[in-house]
């Protein structure tokens, strides 16, 4: 929920502008005001009126109307909201943002600004891709200016690729997370998910069943409590959760690179399903079959335990460490060890065995495992036990 917070909407001149109507329809709805920037573009795409109507606010277009100026100047303007979203952020808006052109409303709203600035691009996927635009985002990046999107799809020009405007509802999860209220605000909370892949040659890979869904829940709902989450995530089936930070990675190596570069973090859910071998020497050409007939022997190697090696950190150990345990057999009792074993303060005991239909699957029956003892939560969907397990972080946490 947003609460009373504002909202200074920029919309920018491009297809995608019809879109900004409806984030102003749901940033109202959760309870937030809006005040709608059209840059003189914008107009040729949707009314001020239509903008006015939604927000049930005044309009601003014009750097030199003086009725605004003696009312509120731009300098007021572009203060008086606790967040600037740019949607649809042009290539020519980004451009002006990344080199601090103020040559009207908008991008004067945008040098003169000290709050937080998110942009939502929207364009034609060779205007996105183009190296003076890449140059510009990374330049808005290294300014500390937050992005949502660009989605990857069908475009209107009739183009596919990247380009398309985050979809409202995602915008409006990046707005809230970024101003929401909530138990765990101001709390950053680290979540890793999915399978690894560990590659074998360039084609094969050593993958398992894990879909992602589990952690992806999990982040969910730690955002709607108010967090802000980094998902590291292996290749997942599972929609990804709107609002995280998305750290996508392939095999153990690279997510406990990512993970360690993500700290520091209040807590750290570690639900990914790592793999715990990698082929030793993974080769970059295919191997090829032999006229013996013979398979190739693969010779493992362990990967780097990631809960167990942020656990035991010395310096910069997340406050709370949580654990999953997908065991088969004696499910507390290995579940009990395996916290000891790796150092985390809570470990999540499930049952993956074939006939649980869990692992894959979208329900759990989990066993939260403390220092204190075993709590045996009943059977519900990913969803639910994710929200209870938000909901006894940010009691630990609060
Ligand atoms: N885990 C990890 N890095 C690994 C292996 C596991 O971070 N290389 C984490 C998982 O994300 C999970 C927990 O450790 O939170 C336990 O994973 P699990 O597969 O149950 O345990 P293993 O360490 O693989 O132990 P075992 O195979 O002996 O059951």
């Amino acid at each position: 929920m947003l609460n009373g917070k504002r909202v200074l909407l920029i919309i920018g001149g491009g297809i995608a502008a019809f879109k900004a109507l409806e984030l102003i329809r749901l940033i109202r709805k959760a309870g937030g005001a809006v005040t709608p920037v059209l840059t003189p573009a914008a107009q040729e795409f949707v009314t001020p009126l239509s903008a006015s109507a939604l927000a049930a606010e005044k309009v601003y277009s014009d750097l030199f109307d003086l009725t605004d100026e003696a009312e509120m100047g731009h300098i007021e303007l572009s203060r008086s909201a606790d967040l600037v979203v740019v949607a649809p952020a042009t290539a020519d808006l980004i451009a002006k943002m990344a080199h601090g052109h103020a040559n009207d409303l908008a991008s004067t709203i945008l040098m003169a600004t000290d709050t937080p600035v998110l942009i939502a691009p929207a364009m034609n996927v060779r205007m996105w891709l183009h190296p003076a635009n890449q140059r510009n985002i990374v330049t808005l990046e290294a300014d500390g200016v937050s992005r949502i999107g660009p989605d990857e799809g069908d475009m209107a020009c009739g183009e596919y690729g990247p380009g398309r405007l985050a979809e409202p509802e995602a915008i409006l999860a990046s707005i809230e997370a970024r101003l929401g209220q909530g138990p765990l605000t101001g709390k950053h909370v680290l979540v890793t998910s999915g399978p690894t892949h560990e590659p074998i040659d360039p084609v094969r890979y050593i993958a398992n069943r894990s879909s992602g869904a589990q952690g992806s829940a999990i982040a969910s709902a730690l955002l709607r409590l108010g967090a802000r989450v980094t998902f590291v995530t292996g290749p997942a089936e599972a929609p990804m959760p709107i609002g995280a930070e998305i750290v996508p990675v392939q095999t153990a190596d690279q997510m406990l690179a990512a993970v360690t570069s993500a700290l520091p973090a209040d807590a750290a859910i570690f639900a990914a399903a790592v793999a715990d071998w990698r082929v030793e020497s993974a080769t970059d050409k295919k191997i090829k079959k032999t006229r013996s007939g013979k398979p190739p022997a693969l010779k493992l190697a362990e990967n780097p335990d990631i809960l167990a090696t942020i656990s035991k950190k010395r310096k910069g150990r997340p406050g709370l460490v949580i654990g999953f345990a997908a065991e088969t057999d004696d499910v507390i009792a290995n579940a009990t060890a395996k916290r000891k074993r790796k150092g985390c303060d809570w470990i999540v005991a499930n049952d993956v065995s074939p006939g649980t239909g869990i692992m894959g699957g979208t329900e759990n029956a989990v066993t939260v495992i403390d220092a204190d003892g075993a709590e045996e939560w009943p059977r519900a969907s990913k969803r639910d036990v994710a929200r209870r397990l938000a909901e006894r972080i940010a009691q630990a946490l609060g």
